[in-house]
């Protein structure tokens, strides 16, 4: 099987081209912020803007068109902010799409803590594309059946992804591992047949890797996760329990302001922060733009700009220690003071 690299180095044409779809909320302000800090690196990007969302919905009746989507695809991958996806039958998650229309199937959530659970430092690698977002749904008067799909497919793409993950050499810090890290199985295959091909594939491929593991209940999981989260190196799941539990451990390292993530496929990828459009602080400059600037850092990475990956992680975790930051880390910067720190930080390095 063909397996994706962890660091994209498909050769492609300079510059890297990258779509930049803000979205919605929140989206708008933490998105311009990252870019500042992207300009900072003075690479030669060329970024396409692309209006998606719940407001391009609510002003033409699309959230997204074929147009929008050929724009996407003409470019190496999207920088993506967050989308408002209101609970109306008739509005389709924009996001769901694109990761099912480009075959994102790896979603890969680094939580690590900064200055809140600093010891914590886990990956979940959360299946993206089947599971409880199949969308295969039947709705009669009285019922909805919502169709979970895993497949052994699917199962094995993303144990194959979560086995490179673990043997992947940490590059920074001078740690270099001996040992591949512990892949934690999370599942309920206790009750769900699906659950339980997913558990059987996981075991197989870590088997076949040489990629020592463990697999938990998803429950038991939530439960350790709060107790002892610095257990937890690196969790394999289905689409819905990495959902939920990647927001539960971002709430352990101090919130969803410092979460990023990467929606990776085999030919392109999509970086956004795991947060959402966050309605209740929208357009006061409240947003905590770390969560944007990380998922730009691991764009970065994906592309092979490590060195400026690097830059842009030294650069957080110094403004953040200096307690340059925005109100849910307790501090009284607004969203482009703290991006100007990390520029700052860039520049002066
Ligand atoms: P949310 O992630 O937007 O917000 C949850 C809580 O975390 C809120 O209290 C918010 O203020 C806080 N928060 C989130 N990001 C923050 C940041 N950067 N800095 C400081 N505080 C932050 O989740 P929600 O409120 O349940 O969802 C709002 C909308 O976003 C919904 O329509 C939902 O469907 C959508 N959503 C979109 C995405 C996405 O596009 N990737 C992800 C999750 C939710
Ligand atoms: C996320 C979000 C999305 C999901 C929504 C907005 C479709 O919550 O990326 O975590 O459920 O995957
Ligand atoms: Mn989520």
């Amino acid at each position: 099987m063909k397996t994706a690299k962890v660091v994209n180095s498909m050769n492609r044409v300079n510059p890297m081209k990258i779509a930049v779809a803000s979205g919605d909320g929140i989206g708008k302000e933490v998105i311009p912020a990252a870019l500042q800090v992207l300009d900072a690196l003075s690479l030669n990007i060329e970024k396409v803007p692309v209006e998606i969302g719940y407001g391009k919905w609510k002003r033409t009746g699309k959230a997204i068109t074929n147009d929008d989507l050929d724009l996407l695809r003409s470019c190496d991958c999207t920088f993506f902010g967050a989308i408002t996806t209101p609970p109306d039958p008739d509005y389709k998650s924009v996001l769901v799409r694109i990761r099912q229309e480009f075959d994102l199937y790896a979603n890969i959530r680094p939580v690590k803590g900064i200055g809140k659970g600093k010891n914590i430092n886990f990956t979940i690698v959360r299946e993206n594309t089947e599971g409880m977002y199949s969308g295969i749904e039947q709705v009669f008067p009285d019922a909805v059946h919502s169709t979970r799909v895993i497949t052994h497919k699917g199962s094995e793409r993303i144990a194959e992804y979560a086995c490179l993950l673990a043997r992947e050499d940490k590059d920074k810090e001078g740690d270099r591992r001996t040992h591949p890290k512990r892949l934690t199985i999370v599942h309920k295959a206790n009750i769900l047949k699906s659950c339980n091909l997913f558990r059987e594939v996981c075991i197989s491929v870590a088997d076949k890797h040489k990629v020592p593991w463990e697999d938990m209940l998803v429950d038991a999981t939530a439960h350790r996760m709060v107790l002892d989260p610095e257990r937890f190196e690196l969790i394999v799941t289905t689409n819905l329990f990495g959902d939920i539990l990647s927001d539960m451990a971002a709430a352990l390292i101090g919130g969803l302001g410092l979460c990023a993530s990467a929606n990776i496929g085999e030919n392109y990828a999509l970086f956004e922060p795991v947060h959402g459009s966050a309605p209740d602080i929208a357009g006061k400059g409240l947003a905590n733009p770390i969560a944007a600037i990380l998922s730009l850092a691991m764009m970065l990475k994906w592309y092979g700009k490590t060195k400026e990956s690097d830059a842009v992680h030294d650069a957080v975790a110094h403004v953040t220690a200096a307690g340059i930051t925005t109100p849910d880390l307790g501090g009284r910067c607004s969203t482009m003071k703290v991006a100007d720190a990390v520029t700052a930080a860039i520049e002066t390095r």
